[in-house]
């Protein structure tokens, strides 16, 4: 007797919708793989307690020329609370453990006077997410796998994802969960993803930049290839893409001759090396790239 093939179909139709890629994980039904993924997770030893100058440093003074991440929050609420009084920022953590950045992230904010609406999100329930949502320091968290959360569409200013699921999910989905988050993102909002290229384990890290496979053999090229691949999937979205190494970084500072103390060197021991950061273009802007993509290819075929 004839299998029968189970025929899936998509419910969302829209690309640009988070839920889309939430659909396509639950659809490539890796069930199996991604618990033994969360549960070879829960057996790690991994830190789960970085700081908000830990974020900073590679968000604000690697990733965004110096800036602070806080000097930037506060441009960006000036500018948005001048187009809309009503404006209230979008911040989304993915992998937020002890929650330590959202903590301080929310003091400074209030110092501020700036108004946010906050989400942490954590594979497992955590006490202090808990504590934190109760004491109003973060409006929403949402717990279990963040292969299967669902995201609203354009609605975060800024995704902070340091060593969290991006990182630890498994090489086959990297490309649908990032695409995910990529979509929750509002017009101009921008994403920074912390993350490692020399794992203790081949199924961390982006090894295998977002292709469905690992590459073992990982050296510079392969490296600048898998950016690059990366750069140009996601422009051809509507994203721009920029890579940062904070390895590279610290190097320059040194050869300027900058002392090099504490600050970096504990940093160091046990962060993410590289940053990617990822800007979503505003829809004129990618309506304009579009055309522009179409007319080139046009002149091309002529
Ligand atoms: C190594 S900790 C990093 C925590 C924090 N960002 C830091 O740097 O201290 C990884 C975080 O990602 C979360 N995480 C890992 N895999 C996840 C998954 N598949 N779905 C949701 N969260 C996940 C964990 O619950 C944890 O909060």
């Amino acid at each position: 007797m004839a299998i029968k093939k189970s025929v899936f179909r998509r419910t969302i139709k829209d690309p640009r919708d988070p839920e889309f890629y939430a659909e396509s994980i639950r659809l490539k039904n890796h069930k199996a793989d991604l618990e033994k993924q969360h549960n070879s997770y829960r057996k790690g030893d991994f830190m789960e307690e970085r700081e908000f100058r830990h974020y900073d440093f590679l968000f604000g003074e690697v990733a965004n020329d110096g800036k602070s991440l806080l000097s930037w929050l506060k441009e960006l609420y000036i500018k948005q609370k001048g187009k809309n009084k009503d404006y209230v920022m979008g911040i989304l953590e993915d992998g937020s453990g002890k929650g330590k950045f959202m903590f301080e992230l929310a003091m400074k904010l209030a110092m501020l006077g700036i108004k946010f609406r906050s989400t942490a999100m954590s594979l497992d329930k955590n006490p202090d997410l808990d504590k934190m949502k109760q004491g109003h320091l973060i409006d929403e968290v949402l717990y279990g796998p963040a292969e299967y959360q669902v995201l609203k569409p354009k609605s975060q200013d800024v995704i902070v994802s340091l060593a969290g699921s991006l990182f630890h999910t498994g090489q086959i989905l990297k490309k649908d969960l990032l695409l995910k988050f990529a979509y929750a993102l509002k017009e101009n909002g921008q994403m920074f993803v912390g993350f490692g290229i020399n794992p203790i384990s081949h199924d961390l890290g982006m090894r295998g930049g977002l292709s469905p496979t690992q590459n073992k053999e990982l050296n510079k090229d392969t490296l600048d290839k898998q950016m690059q691949n990366i750069k140009t999937a996601l422009l051809k979205r509507g994203f721009k893409t920029e890579f940062y190494d904070a390895n590279v970084y610290i190097s320059e500072l040194i050869k300027k001759g900058v002392e090099i103390g504490h600050k970096y060197i504990d940093l160091m021991q046990d962060v993410p090396a590289i940053v990617l950061k990822i800007e979503r273009m505003s829809d004129k802007e990618y309506a304009e790239y579009n055309s522009l993509r179409s007319k080139t290819a046009l002149q091309r075929r002529k």
